[in-house]
């Protein structure tokens, strides 16, 4: 803009003027991401659900099969995203406050109302954080088959015997892993799948996460936050569940904001998986990751649009007790990074290597 005598010509005027101005000079930039939408989401196609794992008896646990499936076919618009759903936080992250909002009709006008919240220090409102750590204290855990679900304790840590009057301070250590669930347990009936030990009932339909949480940098693990099928939790994380592996997404999981190990630690990216395949990101379009002071992270699962929003917000007023259905819909036009996830979309044929596969059990 500076020509070589240092003086500005009127054309870089004009140009500056144009850089400068709002919205264009984000762009112009960097490819941080405030608004990422998945479109066509949903579909017609099957994962192989979990209905029973056989854990085999030590010291071999060689019992052949033993992560017994069967398979489902789904249908319909945000399939299988529209099944219930828990959120995932990897350390190191503190968490500022949670909250999940659900219309009563997710195909018609209605609002969106607070149906699960949660802000550090406090109990959770039909809200409970949960681990892998089953067997100690609650949930179950066997030497072949490993540990069930549990309720995570106040500090994120361990597990609990129960969630009743836990005073979550919303530190996630470096390295450990809670997820989100109605504090509804599981009955043969209401939850679909396999479960095991604890299990509680994710969010259903149409449903909206607003999350205000920091990444702080250091720690030796890349914190991320993801949305699974809740059967993965139910049946075993990181072992048998529907999820799948490789190429098929089975059940689902989005990847909401991952900083990935050996990528710009400052990035997070977004991945969707479902049977259909997998999309996201890529590598040129990212989320700024919060090193310092909190950001907020909206997640839109809405079945009456098919679409998947993910926005990056600098601040959300928790006390916010319902969300017009025209500002949903303002939300989900908000401009932004636009992904199809149709069924003629390049999608990738393997999960970039992330931390998740380390950790798979043998099952
Ligand atoms: C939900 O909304 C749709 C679209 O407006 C309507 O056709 C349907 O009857 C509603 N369902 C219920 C249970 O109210």
């Amino acid at each position: 803009m500076v020509n070589a005598s240092g003086a500005l010509s009127s054309v870089s005027l004009a140009l500056a003027a144009l850089i400068l101005s709002p919205g264009k000079l984000v762009a112009a930039q960097s490819s941080a991401l405030s608004a990422l939408k998945y479109t066509n989401v949903g579909g017609t196609g099957s994962y192989q659900q979990v209905t029973n794992i056989i854990p085999g008896t030590f010291p071999t646990c060689s019992a052949n099969p033993s992560c017994i499936q069967t398979t489902k076919t789904v249908s319909g618009s945000l399939a299988p995203f529209n099944e219930d759903l828990t959120m995932v936080f990897r350390g190191p992250m503190t968490l500022h406050n949670v909250a999940v909002y659900q219309p009563a009709n997710s195909s018609g006008t209605s609002a969106w109302s607070k149906v699960s919240s949660w802000g550090a220090g406090g109990t959770g409102s039909n809200l409970v954080f949960m681990n892998n750590k089953g067997g100690s204290t609650s949930g179950t855990w066997s030497i072949c088959a490993g540990s069930s679900q549990s309720y995570a304790n106040a500090a994120f840590s361990d597990a609990a015997a129960s969630p009743t009057g836990l005073s979550y301070a919303g530190d996630l250590p470096d390295g450990q892993e809670v997820n989100i669930m109605t504090d509804i347990e599981c009955t043969a009936s209401s939850c679909d799948g396999f479960f095991r030990g604890t299990a509680n009932e994710g969010w259903a339909d149409s449903k909206m996460f607003i999350m205000e949480v920091e990444m702080p940098s250091g720690g030796s693990t890349p914190p991320a936050i993801w949305a699974l099928n809740a059967q993965i939790v139910r049946s075993a994380q990181y072992g048998c569940n529907c999820r799948g592996v490789g190429a098929d997404g089975g059940c689902g999981e989005l990847d909401v904001v991952e900083v990935i190990s050996g990528q710009d630690q400052n990035q997070g990216i977004s991945e969707v998986y479902s049977f259909k395949g997998a999309t996201g990101t890529g590598s040129s379009a990212y989320f700024t990751r919060p090193t310092s002071g909190a950001a907020v992270y909206a997640v839109i699962f809405d079945v009456k649009t098919d679409q998947i929003a993910i926005q990056q917000w600098p601040s959300f007023d928790f006390s916010t007790s319902s969300v017009s259905r025209s500002q949903i819909d303002g939300y989900l036009t908000a401009s932004g990074k636009v992904v199809s996830f149709g069924s003629t979309n390049g999608r990738r044929s393997h999960r970039p290597v992330g931390f998740m596969g380390a950790k798979r059990r043998g099952f």
